[in-house]
């Protein structure tokens, strides 16, 4: 009996799968964008969800004589809840596109929906490596932790760094960030002395800065999620590691745009590499930020927003090109697209669905009153080193 129920149900489950597919609505393209709205990682979400509006409100709401339909739904960060709303939005919704995915074990949650029903799923802002091999449905416009943080491995010792201790977030992008710095700092003569790892939710970094100071490196390369590095900042302030004459390095996460300007002049002389500063310097950017502060309270955008915006980006291509599609039509046309991007030039690899983008290295310095990272170098057009071997 209770066979024949799960028989039953998941019978219906794979039905009304084929079903919502059969009977996408042919007026509207629908796109699910799934972000953590609520708790700790909600200032993600809230970049994310006010880049993909001012697309919108930029590009129109309609797309090959189809209308447009944002459907934003809070995942609160969980994975489980995350999956749940991607199936809902897959089989009621029946969306052509699944979006955001704000941290990498909700993509990875979600991965296998995307699989089952051929539905493109657009990583906005998670940035583990493996990521695109999880599904090959998936395509990111956000970022790789070992794209961002070779660059800085590469700048560190050339500028009187040698000795390094790492502080990690204690999940995928963390581990990636700590591999990738690690192993091009030891090519190019560095010495990484100690490795620590943080926990990803709620971290107390005290114990951890404690330790890095009696170590006494030259720098702290740091890997945390965007929104963390406030705190960080504040802690490494507070037990005066700065003035230990510890330089802090790391991706660019640690001094998000979003809360840059709040840590105060601890932040000054910080150098990270990344691929997106608000700062950065073209026409295109200049516009792009001055739209979104207006729209949004004089909010700075950091790279969540524009992952969000030149998500939506590929989204509104490959609609115009396969007149509102879905399924792998909607998904081949999404592969190698080139443009510009606020961040700069943009590609997206065809072989491997993943970004092709510039890295900055990037300083923290005051310019007209606000800190900004301003950018002093550049790596070109840096796929990801975790799909190059
Ligand atoms: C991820 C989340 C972040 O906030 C970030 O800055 C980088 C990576 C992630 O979970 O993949």
């Amino acid at each position: 009996m209770q066979k024949r129920i799960f028989l039953r149900s998941t019978a219906l489950a794979a039905l009304s799968l084929v079903a919502a597919l059969a009977h996408a609505d042919n007026n509207t393209f629908k796109i699910g964008l799934i972000l953590p709205m609520t708790g700790p990682f909600a200032s993600t979400g809230k970049q994310i969800e006010a880049a993909a509006r001012l697309y919108m409100a930029q590009n129109g709401d309609t797309v090959a004589g189809k209308k447009v339909e944002l459907i934003v739904k809070d995942d609160t960060s969980a994975p489980d809840v995350t999956k749940r709303i991607a199936q809902e939005l897959v089989v009621n919704d029946k969306v052509n596109v699944l979006a955001g995915f704000g941290l990498t074990p909700l993509a990875l949650a979600t991965a296998p929906i995307a699989t089952q029903s051929k539905t493109p799923l657009v990583v906005m802002a998670a940035a583990t490596s493996s990521i695109t091999q999880a599904s090959p449905y998936i395509v990111r416009t956000s970022f790789t932790l070992p794209q961002a943080a070779v660059g800085i491995a590469d700048w560190a010792p050339r500028n009187g760094i040698k000795k390094v201790v790492t502080l990690v977030s204690d999940y995928g992008p963390g581990i990636d960030a700590e591999k990738y710095f690690k192993d091009r700092f030891l090519f190019n003569g560095g010495q990484v002395i100690e490795t620590l790892r943080v926990p990803m939710r709620n971290p107390d970094f005290a114990p951890f800065l404690q330790k890095v100071r009696d170590l006494k490196p030259d720098a702290m390369f740091v890997f945390v999620p965007s929104g963390a590095g406030a705190a960080l900042m504040k802690q490494f302030a507070e037990r005066g590691m700065d003035k230990a004459g510890i330089k802090l390095i790391g991706t660019g996460d640690v001094t998000d745009d979003d809360i840059l300007n709040s840590m105060g002049d601890v932040a000054l002389g910080v150098v990270t590499s990344h691929h997106y500063s608000a700062s950065h310097n073209s026409p295109l950017n200049k516009k792009f930020v001055e739209a979104f502060q207006k729209a949004n309270n004089g909010l700075r955008p950091n790279f969540m927003a524009v992952g969000g915006y030149d998500g939506m980006r590929v989204i509104y291509e490959a609609a115009k090109a396969t007149k509102g599609g879905s399924g792998d039509a909607l998904l081949e046309a999404m592969k190698g697209q080139i443009f510009e991007s606020p961040r700069g030039p943009m590609f997206i690899d065809a072989q491997t669905r993943d970004v092709v983008h510039n890295i900055y290295i990037r300083k923290v310095e005051k310019v007209g009153g606000q800190l900004y990272n301003q950018e002093f170098d550049t790596i070109k057009d840096v796929k990801d080193p975790g799909k190059t071997k």
